[in-house]
């Protein structure tokens, strides 16, 4: 059994339409069709590692809502223990509006719901999941305090953090930054966080200069269709991605972050752990949705022995 992996984080239930163009403000457009899918980035990460293989407690909070019992029923599916998921008689299951347009990109609006009920004393409550687990992967769609409480938690225990910070914040405090074992932001998360334009490789690089000045160990900034750039101490490295045809890049970085992280728990190193994750994501791009677009663990290894013959 490899090591176990705990996510936090939302779950949503994604109401998806097709565009040919975004909207701009004032302008009322037609949308194709409407999709009820699982999503939520916290869920969608849990999902990606139980897809893959990874051992894997998502802890978060749907409503008793029929959304929730959906979101229940796909991680389920994908091998996720939801046994310590809160549900909440107050809120409804949260909810995202994704319009995806032409080119398979999203725009998203979150309404929270039942994720602003991830509080520090559900946290606290579940603090056998944080001893027991040896890997804690988080984002940024619950409440901040809950975040920053997992982090110094995780990190008190001697876990290892990854932090994927999108929503990304103005900025992260040095005391929580300092407790980051990977930080996975893309190119504009990583641009808001260091204050510093990013356009090209090198301006990625010292912006996540800044960040490392802080004390986050390693910097794993995901570029899209450029692939990934790992940065800490000792390197600054690109690793391509394969060139696919992208029909929705919904949930392709939540696939990307679960993939990395599954990776690390089996003892790849980063190399490995970064090119498995680029080939799950490729494999997400070129499908429709969130939890329905990522990959089985069989999908990902086919690539990969292809790729080595
Ligand atoms: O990262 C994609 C996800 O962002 C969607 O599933 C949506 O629910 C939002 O959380």
């Amino acid at each position: 059994m490899s090591n176990k992996i705990l996510v936090i984080g939302s779950c949503n239930m994604d109401m998806v339409t097709q565009v040919e163009n975004m909207p701009v403000a004032g302008e009322t457009i037609l949308g194709s069709g409407l999709q009820y899918i699982p999503g939520g980035k916290g869920a969608n990460q849990a999902c990606a590692v139980g897809s893959l293989g990874g051992n894997v407690t998502l802890l978060g909070c749907i409503g008793r809502d029929d959304f929730g019992k959906l979101q229940l029923m796909s991680l389920q599916n994908r091998n996720v223990d939801v046994t310590s998921l809160k549900q909440s008689s107050k809120s409804n299951t949260g909810i995202a509006i994704i319009y995806v347009n032409k080119y398979g990109n999203n725009s998203i609006v979150v309404i929270p719901g039942a994720n602003s009920e991830v509080g520090i004393e559900y946290l606290q409550q579940q603090d056998n999941h944080f001893k027991e687990c040896d890997f804690v992967l988080l984002q940024m769609e619950i409440p901040l305090e809950s975040i920053y409480y997992a982090i110094k938690r995780a990190h008190e225990l001697g876990k290892k953090v990854i932090l994927n910070p999108a929503p990304a914040p103005d900025s992260l405090p040095d005391d929580i930054l300092s407790k980051i074992d990977y930080l996975t932001p893309n190119e504009t998360e990583i641009s808001k966080l260091s204050n510093r334009p990013v356009e090209n490789i090198q301006e990625v690089e010292e912006a996540a200069k800044v960040l490392l000045k802080k004390g986050v160990k390693n910097l794993l900034i995901t570029m899209g269709e450029k692939g990934a750039c790992l940065v800490n101490h000792n390197t600054t490295q690109v690793f391509g991605t394969r060139k696919v045809n992208a029909v929705d890049t919904t949930a392709a970085g939540d696939c990307f972050n679960g993939a990395f992280v599954v990776a690390l728990s089996e003892g790849k190193d980063h190399k490995e752990a970064i090119e498995f994750a680029n080939i799950a994501s490729s494999i997400a791009v070129t499908r429709s949705g969130a939890q329905s677009s990522i990959p089985l663990r069989q999908e990902v290894n086919l690539i990969l022995s292809k790729e080595a013959n």
